[in-house]
């Protein structure tokens, strides 16, 4: 029966140390609904979510399913009894492969007298997998084999082979482009005409208000208001979740569009080992030059290229700097040449998570903090707090370990490292993924004020609004190579664009 209430949770709290996660929420959610959550980084979703999903547990309150009782034991436990959650940071385990991860805390079903029948597993493995729609993900293949979209398919197949009753999606469909999206909307149709129920985070205004029934404003650990379809208006959306109004569009204003003839840097005839071939494309100084394309397009490894972390098959990328003519060899020297890397794949390849804000912030300054060999602490702390200031970034203390900042906030400890280190060029890739909308507007200022400053921008997005609001020129990759050059004007539409990704 639509409409009958499937889960409950009656005063939930939950801190840690200091901070105020949650603080009395109560939600109610029906069969059939598919209800949006929506607040600013640091505002308590993926904490509600993870408890009702077993990961974690409250410090005071209930929770109810089916109208009976609900406490799990654990995220496996939580499964069993029918809610999955496909979680905002990388969720898979790497050494291991495919099938296992999807099975991960669940391998009983195949095993005998104490044996694990792989074959069985790959085989339910390949089941569910193709009952997503990606049959050409392989089970046996080594997890890391996999780029980072399918590594995230992966774990929307181990949500979904327990056919849960709730489906809980923290900001999943930002780290996807389109082809992760369309799986996950599929999903969420089938669980709503099934008279299940999904729960579903989103920074993206729009795409919330076009999926879901209901939307959940949260704001500093407590439920402001849900509002139903009917009620639903971006201004309404955001005025909830930070308690202000938030007015204008957030990109640059001008159409301008000029920048410096300076060449900073370069690329000749790239070719890497996947996708892209023959790359050549000149940054130049104060320019916001954006990559686009479909996910697989190449662009994601053009950045890595420019930051030299990927081994080039033919060509180099050049820093021109002072007269000097230096190929980018390794992240090393990318650093030293005051080049900023901001990886889609944050917590893989961008921060520690076990170490403090501070230490994050500081480590790619180090050198220029350094006089001689000596670093003074209180050089350390300063850098840090500014950036801490600046950035506003949600934590009690710099001395606090990335790990438990919210995603948004980790985000914000990237682009600080490189703000910090005085870096002249930036290469950002999907630099606003997972970040919400106050921020948002706080970090594309930053990227005019950078532009305007004389630093020079690579920012690559699956985000055409993004593209198109904030970039120079617009470079189109599709299948490896350039299909499309948009120089900045006014009348430059999605449309155009898209015909050159497709
Ligand atoms: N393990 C932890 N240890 C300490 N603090 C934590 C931990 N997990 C979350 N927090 C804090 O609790 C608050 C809520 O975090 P949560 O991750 O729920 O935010 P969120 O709304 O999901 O944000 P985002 O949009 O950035 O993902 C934040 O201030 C965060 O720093
Ligand atoms: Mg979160």
């Amino acid at each position: 029966m639509s409409g009958q209430c499937l889960l409950e949770t009656k005063g939930i709290y939950k801190s840690f140390g200091p901070t105020r996660a949650l603080v009395d929420v109560n939600l109610k959610v029906s069969r059939g609904e598919v209800r949006g959550l929506i607040g600013e980084n640091g505002s308590g979703k993926s904490t509600i979510c993870s408890i009702i999903a077993g990961a974690q547990t409250a410090d005071e309150g209930e929770m109810f399913l089916r109208g009976g009782s609900f406490s799990p034991k654990g995220n496996v436990d939580a499964q069993m009894q029918g809610i999955s959650m496909i979680v905002q940071e990388a969720g898979t385990i790497s050494g291991i492969t495919v099938a296992s991860n999807i099975f991960l805390g669940n391998l009983k079903q195949f095993t005998k007298h104490g044996f694990l029948s792989v074959r069985r597993m790959n085989l339910a493995a390949k089941k569910v997998l193709e009952k997503i729609g990606v049959p050409e993900i392989n089970p046996a293949a080594l997890i890391d084999t996999l780029n980072f979209e399918d590594r995230k398919i992966v774990e929307i197949a181990r949500a979904m082979y327990s056919e849960p009753e709730v489906l809980i999606i923290d900001e999943t469909t930002t780290a996807l482009a389109q082809k992760g999206r369309a799986i996950i909307y599929n999903m969420i149709r089938q669980m709503q005409e099934r008279n299940k129920a999904v729960l579903f985070i989103s920074h993206d205004l729009e795409e919330l208000m076009e999926v879901c029934n209901t939307i959940t404003v949260l704001r500093d650990g407590n439920l402001i208001d849900t509002l139903t379809k009917e009620e639903m208006a971006i201004g309404k959306l955001r005025r909830l979740m930070v308690g202000r109004d938030l007015s204008g569009s957030y990109y640059r204003a001008d159409f301008d569009g000029s920048y410096g003839k300076e060449v900073v840097l370069e690329f000749n005839q790239v070719t890497t080992a996947v996708n892209v071939e023959n790359f050549c494309a000149q940054l130049h100084k104060g320019e916001i030059l954006g990559l686009g394309g479909l996910s697989d397009c190449g662009m994601h490894e053009i950045g890595r290229a420019a930051f030299g972390i990927d081994k080039l098959v033919t060509g180099n990328v050049r820093l021109r700097k002072d007269g000097k003519n230096l190929v980018i060899t390794s992240p090393e020297t990318a650093i030293k040449n005051k080049i900023g890397y901001v990886s889609k794949d944050r917590d893989k390849e961008a921060l520690i998570l076990t170490a403090s804000i501070k230490d994050n912030i500081v480590s790619p300054s180090l050198p220029l903090l350094s006089k001689a060999t000596f670093v003074s602490p209180a050089s350390e702390k300063k850098l840090s707090q500014e950036q801490v200031k600046t950035m506003e970034i949600k934590c009690y203390s710099d001395s606090q370990y990335c790990n438990e900042l919210s995603g948004g906030n980790k985000q914000k400890v990237v682009f600080s490292k490189w703000l910090a280190n005085e870096s002249e060029i930036f290469i950002l890739d999907c630099p606003t993924r997972g970040i919400d909308v106050g921020v948002k507007a706080n970090m594309y200022a930053l990227m005019y004020e950078l532009k305007k400053a004389g630093k020079s921008i690579i920012m690559i997005s699956e985000e055409l609004p993004e593209l198109i609001g904030m970039s120079d020129r617009i470079l189109i990759l599709k299948e490896g190579v350039i299909s499309g050059e948009f120089t900045r004007n006014e009348a430059l539409s999605e449309h155009d664009i898209i015909e050159c990704m497709i």
